[in-house]
């Protein structure tokens, strides 16, 4: 099978070839319908890339109705020879000689229009259907950035000498100190508790149900004679309450009926299940640092790249519950170092974009922001800006009234106040650093003045906040007192401690969102369309 994209690359020199090819109809229309030979032009998408492929196809080749062909959404599978054709968009089309396999679609039930080339559809409607979306010309193109940037980003860290390593997705520690956990629990721990609970308030049987029934039968028969007795309002009104609250406990029983105690989906009691599993409050993680400072202080440059999950109730633009973090920890490494990584690895990934996804970069700019593809060149060739915490407060305090949110030193800067430095002062990525303690997490380390962390955070125009890091605490005492202030059990994080105990280090990271790159890559809006399946309040589903 040939993807599309190639053809579209090779263009005429690959005019003759006999090919195999597969894809989704975006539209279709027949021609000379009624006609003896009647023909139809599909333009074909394959997710390889922006553009359709144009199959012609003959009536005589199908054997059958072309209207079954030309819906929106039909998946065709078909053996065609490439030919030029000036007046197809990319100077070639595909001549069909058979079609090979078909899916139909219901065109008046499939929920996606027909669109023009390169039209895009309102992101917040193509929400609704994100097992259909990867179809849109938006989402596809979404999909393929994404692709080429973790491709990018593999390729960063190896250029630059990192291990790639894989930190767990459980864990018991809270390593950003937020508690915005979700608990890890088995099915098991689960029917335990159901257990219990139907120990104490047993589920009823059939017969205590037929009684309930019974029951309703006897308040219904009491409505209608006082209802033909002519009974006082009240009488009735309170007859009719009696019957729903008789009719709803009938309800709850059944359901109730259906609780069956034991273990679900397993049956063989096998005994790793009879007790809690982790035989500790489990978490999802919610940032692999911790793990990537130990594996940094026994190997030197290490990432690592996986899901990240946090409980935050927050319904912004910005924010997932769940989201894929890059997260890159060195050794021998301060914080003036930390920044340099981190400006030097957006760089790169704008440069990939500008190089790799010219065609979905320039939908981009026809569809969600003009800026786009200047903004990539902009952060690829121009060194960001560095200020300390204190002096983005001092501008910020300047032009306090533009604010929701008050600025005073100690606040934690609100997106608002990121973006009016990168947009409206700066006009490109700002890197503050050296920020109050007291808004920062525990594992930072305390510069000489006692008030302020060497940490440091990348701004961006758009979004905001894309990177948090820092250079790391690695002095024991100063780390447990900190971890004190902040009333973390120390017992728990004593492997932690260890690596400062033995042969510690001085080290630093950060961690960048990739979906927060995706936002600033593109111009959208909206955090829930640059992933595939979001995960938000709400939403866990489909
Ligand atoms: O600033 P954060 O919380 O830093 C850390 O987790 C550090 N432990 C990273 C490290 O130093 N190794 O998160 C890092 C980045 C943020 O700058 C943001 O881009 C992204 O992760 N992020 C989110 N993205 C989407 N949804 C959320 N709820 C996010 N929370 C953080
Ligand atoms: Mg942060």
């Amino acid at each position: 099978r040939t993807r599309i994209r190639s053809i579209l690359d090779a263009g005429d020199a690959m005019a003759g070839r006999r090919v195999v090819v597969g894809g989704w109809v975006r539209a279709g229309r027949e021609q000379g319908h009624g006609a003896p030979d009647p023909f139809a032009f599909l333009d074909v998408n394959d997710g390889s890339c922006q553009g359709n492929l144009q199959l012609f196809v003959k009536g005589e080749v199908v054997g059958y109705p072309l209207a079954r062909l030309t819906a929106t959404g039909t998946s065709v599978l078909v053996e065609a020879v490439v030919r030029r054709d000036e007046r197809a968009k990319h100077g070639v089309e595909l001549a069909v000689t058979r079609v090979l396999e078909v899916g139909e679609v219901d065109a008046a039930a499939y929920p996606l229009p027909k669109t023009k080339t390169g039209c895009s559809l309102d992101p917040a409607y193509i929400r609704d259907f994100v097992h259909l979306r990867p179809r849109t010309y938006l989402i596809s193109a979404v999909t393929r950035i994404r692709s080429e940037l973790s491709f990018a980003t593999d390729k960063y860290f190896r250029e630059n000498d990192f291990l790639r390593v894989h930190t767990p997705i459980v864990t018991t520690s809270d390593c950003e100190g937020a508690g915005q956990m979700f608990q890890v629990t088995t099915l098991f721990s689960q029917a335990k508790k159901l257990e219990a609970e139907l120990k104490e308030n047993p589920a009823p049987s059939q017969a205590d149900i037929d009684a309930a029934k019974l029951s309703v039968k006897a308040k219904g028969d009491i409505v209608a004679q006082l209802k033909s007795a002519q009974a006082t309002k009240e009488e009735i009104s309170a007859a009719v309450s009696d019957l729903k609250k008789a009719k709803e406990d009938v309800l709850t029983m059944e359901e109730r009926s259906k609780l069956k105690p034991g273990i679900p989906y397993r049956e063989d009691g096998s005994v790793a299940f009879e007790k809690d599993f982790f035989k500790c409050p489990s978490y999802l993680t919610v940032s692999g640092q911790l793990h990537l400072e130990t594996l940094a202080c026994s190997l030197g440059n290490v990432y690592t790249f996986g899901p990240t999950f946090r409980a935050e109730n927050s319904h912004t633009s910005r924010h997932l519950a769940e989201f894929w973090m890059v997260e890159a920890e060195f050794a021998f490494a301060n914080l003036q170092d930390d920044m340099d990584c981190a400006e030097s690895y957006v760089k790169y990934l704008c440069q990939w974009l500008l190089d790799h996804c010219q065609e979905e970069m320039e939908f981009m700019v026809k569809s969600q922001d003009k800026e786009a593809i200047k903004r990539l060149k902009m952060v690829s060739s121009t060194p960001f800006e560095r200020i300390s915490y204190t002096k983005a407060v001092d501008i910020l305090k300047d032009a306090d009234g533009k604010f929701e949110n008050k600025v005073e030193w100690g606040i934690d800067l609100a997106s608002e106040h990121e973006r009016y430095l990168t947009e409206v002062v700066f006009k490109k990525p700002v890197i503050v650093f050296n920020y109050p303690k007291g808004i920062k997490a525990f594992y930072m380390r305390l510069n000489d003045d006692q008030k302020r962390v060497a940490a440091m955070d990348v701004l961006v125009p758009k979004v905001g906040e894309l990177i948090g890091g820092s250079q790391r605490e690695e002095r024991l005492d100063v780390l447990e007192q900190r971890m004190l202030d902040a009333g973390l059990p120390l017992e728990q994080y004593d492997k932690y401690l260890d690596i400062r105990r033995y042969g510690t280090v001085r080290h630093s990271g950060f961690g960048l969102g990739l979906e927060r790159m995706i936002l600033f890559a593109t111009g959208l809006e909206n955090i829930r369309d640059v992933i595939a399946f979001p995960r938000y309040p709400g939403r866990a589903d489909v």
